[in-house]
């Protein structure tokens, strides 16, 4: 255990699994108080119990976070409870790669709600509790298709985009109240979510290793990591930034890349 982030409390949307889930055990290893948020009780549970397990301290919370009243709610609870409100990671999202022209306006509009609309509620709920703590921090999970085109993603490419805006805006707006906010990109990970996505296509696994500069999928636990700085003192001077954490996939520039025989 470490204390890196000792005595702060922090929300996690999303973690039931994946990232999220990654990202509470790293918090609660490093000494803060997580209330874990996901959709589904079960895995929101077993991610609660896996930090009492390993001696932590965490509060299981489900709510939709794609429900605005829900989302003041789970600040409002986790205020009246834990005392305060040091890190809002809004964290929940994700998409299926889907045909742009048959989308349905409901799939449109449930992609818009939940990596969109879920973010800008949580971050103005939990504004509202820092604010007269006069200190905070937000973070956000957007992911390299907010950063640049990927096939098959735009409506999620748009709103990934559009809480990469987001967090800029709210770094420029609340840095004078003490409240910092910055954004993480993750790249492809071997998360639950990614993972199923890439099984249904035959090689698409192998591909996407043999195109990150560092030949591998990231884990949900790179992004905890980088998650713990930005909430951590250590960054205390760190605010509007993105931060890629993808294995240099994002630093190409989107050119076929040719290797050398002795590379
Ligand atoms: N996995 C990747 O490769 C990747 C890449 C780039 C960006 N991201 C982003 O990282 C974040 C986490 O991704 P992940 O791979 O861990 O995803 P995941 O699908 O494994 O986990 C997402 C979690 O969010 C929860 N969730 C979904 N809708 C919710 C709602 N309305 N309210 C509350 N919880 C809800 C799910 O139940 C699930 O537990 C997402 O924002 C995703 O878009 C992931």
């Amino acid at each position: 255990m470490g204390n890196r982030l000792a005595g702060k409390i922090a929300i996690i949307t999303g973690a039931g699994q994946g990232i999220g889930r990654a990202g509470a055990l790293a918090f609660a290893a490093e000494g803060a108080t997580v209330v874990v948020n996901d959709l589904h009780e079960e895995t929101a549970q077993e991610t609660t119990r896996r930090v009492h397990e390993a001696g932590g301290r965490a509060l299981c919370h489900v709510a939709d976070v794609t429900d605005s009243r829900a989302v003041d709610a789970l600040v409002e609870r986790c205020v009246a409870e834990l005392g305060r409100l040091d890190v809002m990671w809004c964290n929940a999202g994700g998409a299926r790669p889907e045909s742009t022209v048959e989308m349905s306006d409901a799939a449109y509009e449930r992609v818009v709600a939940l990596n969109q609309h879920a973010v800008f509620y949580g971050c103005r709920a939990a504004l509202r509790a820092m604010l007269p703590q006069r200190s905070g921090n937000l973070l956000i999970t957007t992911s390299g298709a907010g950063l640049g085109a990927v096939h098959h993603l735009a409506a999620y490419g748009m709103a990934k985009a559009a809480v990469v805006n987001l967090g800029k805006s709210l770094a420029a707006e609340y840095g004078r109240h003490g409240i910092r906010a910055n954004v993480i990109s993750p790249g492809p990970m071997g998360s639950e979510g990614f993972l199923s996505w890439l099984a249904t296509v035959e090689g698409l696994r192998e591909r996407f290793e043999s195109e990150v500069p560092l030949r591998r999928l990231g884990t949900p636990e790179d992004i905890a990591r980088t998650a713990v700085f930005l909430a951590s003192d250590e960054a205390s001077f760190v605010s509007g930034v993105v931060v890629p954490v993808d294995g240099g996939i994002a630093s190409q520039y989107p050119t076929p890349q040719a290797e050398l025989p002795e590379d």
